[in-house]
């Protein structure tokens, strides 16, 4: 495999572009070729089948671009078709993002409020997840597909976000969470807007964006494909939405802080 080829990182939308940063941090030289689903985006209320359709469409359309791994930067196509996509493309390195329970564990984070997409929160592999805390963590998981479209700029209205995020919160900020896991790729952009809405400005949040980067990083280590000439890293952006406004929110995204 080529080592200039380039690292396809899949999303249902924008949302993937927060793992995107994570990589481009610790990889400036490989080239990603980011695909963002948007057309079909939010895929959280989906039914489980038609993620792993969507997903595996959307990844297999892009095997023309001779891509040398795999990135599902998309907990809840993670959820629903990582062993899928793993079983298409046996020969490359295919990583996904779950979310960062354990890491917030690790951190000494004792109750934890976990927010996710639907899908992501029913799935077996979620379930699996809270199994393999320790039995006194506490978790308690709210799904916020609200912040999924607020990223997608399907509304740019902030006053009417902040109120959504409100409501959402409302029945749990008085929970005495020590961690609020982000789980869901879309959600780092909306910190700020949560940090106010929980009224914990200590709060600490936790995202599994950068264990997958890490997680690439020594996939491509151990195929012997990272990139090896410095200052050839960049960026190409593809989106289902085919639009000039698409990628200009993309390379938006790209360029806000986290
Ligand atoms: N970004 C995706 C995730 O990490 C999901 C957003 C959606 O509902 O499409 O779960």
């Amino acid at each position: 495999m080529d080592r200039s080829a380039p690292v396809l990182v899949f999303d249902s939308g924008y949302g993937g572009i927060s793992v995107l940063k994570r990589l481009i941090a610790l990889m400036p030289d490989e080239h990603y070729l980011y695909y963002g689903d948007s057309a079909n985006a939010p895929y959280g209320p989906r039914p489980e089948e038609e993620i792993v359709d969507l997903t595996l469409r959307a990844v297999g359309g892009l095997l023309s671009e001779g891509p040398k791994a795999v990135v599902i930067a998309c907990n809840t196509a993670t959820a629903a078709a990582l062993d899928r996509v793993k079983a298409l493309l046996p020969e490359l390195p295919v990583v996904g993002i779950r979310p960062a329970l354990s890491q917030a564990e690790a951190a000494g984070c004792r109750r934890i409020l976990c927010l996710a997409t639907a899908g992501t929160l029913a799935s077996a592999s979620y379930a699996r997840q809270l199994g393999a805390l320790r039995p006194e963590t506490e978790v308690v998981s709210v799904a916020a597909p609200g912040i999924v479209s607020y990223v997608e700029g399907e509304s740019r209205d902030r006053a009417r976000f902040e109120a959504y995020l409100d409501g959402l919160l409302r029945p749990v900020r008085s929970g005495g969470f020590d961690g609020v896991v982000l789980g869901c790729t879309h959600f780092p952009f909306a910190k700020g807007e949560l940090r106010a809405a929980l009224r914990q400005e200590e709060i600490r949040f936790f995202d599994a964006g950068g264990d997958t980067a890490e997680a690439v990083r020594r996939a491509l280590e151990s195929s012997g494909t990272r990139s090896e000439s410095a200052g050839s890293g960049g960026v190409t952006f593809l989106n289902s939405l085919v639009s000039r406004e698409a990628l200009a929110h993309s390379w938006a995204l790209l360029g806000t802080e986290i």
